[in-house]
């Protein structure tokens, strides 16, 4: 557990193992450290010039007892014009994992002043770099990773940014619940676990969770997640999770997530190589795990529903199969022509439910849907798809502050076309390859029939894969993408 506090604190003053300073490059000053000691100046000038401030480096110089910190890490920040809405979280990251891997117990990190960036906005990402970075998947290790070191963020007015780092922290823990969620193997983590995780989600919070168990989805209509559950032993769940930090009147945001614990293709079996990943499958889900999580800590004053089908798509005796037609949740009926289309078959129901139950003034949908948009857009943005350009706009706002990238693919009614069937309403595939994303997506839009929706697919961000950047906040596994994009929105004015 990392501790984190926010001080007023004179740098030189800050009693730490390793106190931490920024270095912009072409400079050859720590930002906002003052003179210490004619020798240990010196090397920190000698140290900084090997290091030139390039974005990323890291140099330690230690202070021989001249001042109460122990050591001076310098970290480079790069150009100043290069300055970003993710710099200080990226950076901050490398220097928290740097400090743990030294095994040493904590460590203070001085905040630039507004001529380098805003205080408000580097403190928030500061504390999101170290958490994040710090956390690790190890619950099945025997060997643990070394323990989190604690963190003093030292600001020159911390009255002023103390409750951004506590929101931060919160959006962090929400993070943080999404990855250790989507984590688990899928032996351990089925529908029903995670039904379990959403009734604990609830119990001591402002959280209210109803779960759909196989018959009461069966019974209700739920035609696309009673097909794609019944071919496995662990029987499919539909989990709400409401939040109400505002009136009855208002209406909520409904956020819906595809939670497939694990795709096997079904009797459209995919092929072996990498089927193991295919437990990130659930991550969209996870994703609305994290912010219900999140929003209910920071007690937005909104009213929120989580909405996640889950489901585990296996072969077998009793799975559904190519030529099947189902009835979906919303009436309409759907042609299988591959089993392994079956996130945006859970999807409709959910998304279906959830318009028809909240009337809600927005939904939002995450799933790890296509392989296609690996394709389109590689594994750093997530696709846009909308039935509403000024709600999209609103997401993309959100994405450039939280950086964690989107790109809208457009979707008009030729792409619709591309799904009609022969035999039912609507099928479950394309065309061939052509546009596979959209048409997925255009399944879904049949779902929703007048709510501003925007669907993220977050095949190519849930997790870590071989074409990912390499960021010190998202160490291997699952990303958590999409709680900070959310948070941000929910937070924000407009
Ligand atoms: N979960 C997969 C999509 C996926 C594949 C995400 C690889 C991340 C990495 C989804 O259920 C799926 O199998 N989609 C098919 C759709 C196709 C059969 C129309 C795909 O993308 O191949
Ligand atoms: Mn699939
Ligand atoms: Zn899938």
């Amino acid at each position: 557990m990392l501790n984190i506090s926010v001080e007023s604190t004179d740098s030189g003053k800050k009693k730490t193992a390793v106190l931490c300073g920024f270095v912009l490059e072409k400079t050859n000053q720590v930002i906002g450290l003052g003179k210490i000691d004619s020798k240990i100046d010196q090397a920190i000038k000698e140290s900084i010039n090997e290091m030139e401030g390039k974005f990323g480096k890291i140099a330690i110089v230690n202070t021989l007892g001249k001042i109460p910190a122990k050591r001076i890490l310098l970290a480079g920040l790069g150009q100043k014009e290069k300055i970003n809405n993710d710099s200080f979280r990226f950076v901050a990251g490398k220097i928290a994992k740097e400090v743990r891997e030294r095994n040493l117990s904590d460590f203070a990190i001085i905040v630039p002043n507004s001529s380098v960036c805003e205080p408000s906005l580097s403190v928030s990402q500061i504390v999101e770099g170290c958490k994040l970075s710090l956390y690790a998947f190890d619950e099945y290790k025997k060997t643990k990773t070394k323990k989190s070191p604690n963190l003093a963020i030292l600001v020159s007015k911390a009255s002023q940014v103390l409750k951004i780092a506590k929101s931060a922290e919160k959006i962090s823990d929400g993070v943080i619940f999404t990855k250790s969620l989507a984590n688990l193997p899928p032996n351990v983590c089925t529908p029903d676990m995670l039904a379990k995780y959403a009734k604990k989600l609830s119990t001591k919070t402002k959280i209210r969770c109803k779960i759909f168990s196989k018959s009461e989805l069966k019974k209700n209509g739920f035609g696309g997640i009673t097909a794609v559950g019944q071919g496995s032993k662990n029987e499919p769940r539909l989990i709400i999770m409401e939040y109400n930090g505002s009136s009855k009147s208002q209406k909520p945001i409904v956020i819906v997530g595809k939670a497939v614990t694990f795709d096997t293709g079904g009797i459209s079996l995919k092929p072996g190589e990498k089927m193991d990943e295919m437990k990130f499958d659930k991550c969209g889900g996870c994703t609305v795990f994290g912010i219900m999580k999140a929003v209910e800590s920071l007690r937005l004053p909104l009213n929120v529903v989580g909405i996640v089908p889950s489901v585990e798509n296996m072969p077998g005796g009793e799975s559904y199969r190519p030529g099947d037609i189902i009835r979906l949740y919303s009436g309409k009926t759907a042609e299988i022509l591959n089993t392994d289309a079956e996130g945006r078959l859970i999807l409709a129901d959910a998304l279906a439910y959830g318009e028809k139950h909240y009337s809600p003034k927005e939904i939002i949908d995450f799933a790890t849907l296509t392989g296609a948009c690996i394709v389109a857009l590689g594994t750093n943005v997530a696709g846009l798809v909308t039935n509403n350009q000024n709600f999209a706009e609103k997401i993309k706002n959100a994405s450039q502050r939280t950086t964690e990238e989107v790109w809208q693919l457009p979707l008009n009614d030729d792409y619709m076309d591309m799904i009609k069937s022969e035999v039912a309403d609507m099928k479950n595939i394309g065309i061939g390859r052509a546009a596979g994303t959209i048409t997925a997506a255009a399944f879904l839009k049949n779902a929703v029939e007048k709510t501003p929706w925007v669907h993220l697919d977050i095949a190519g961000v849930a997790w870590t894969q071989t074409a990912t950047k390499e960021k010190p906040y998202n160490p291997k596994g699952a990303t958590g993408f999409g709680v900070r994009l959310i948070l941000d929105y929910l937070t924000s004015k407009n």
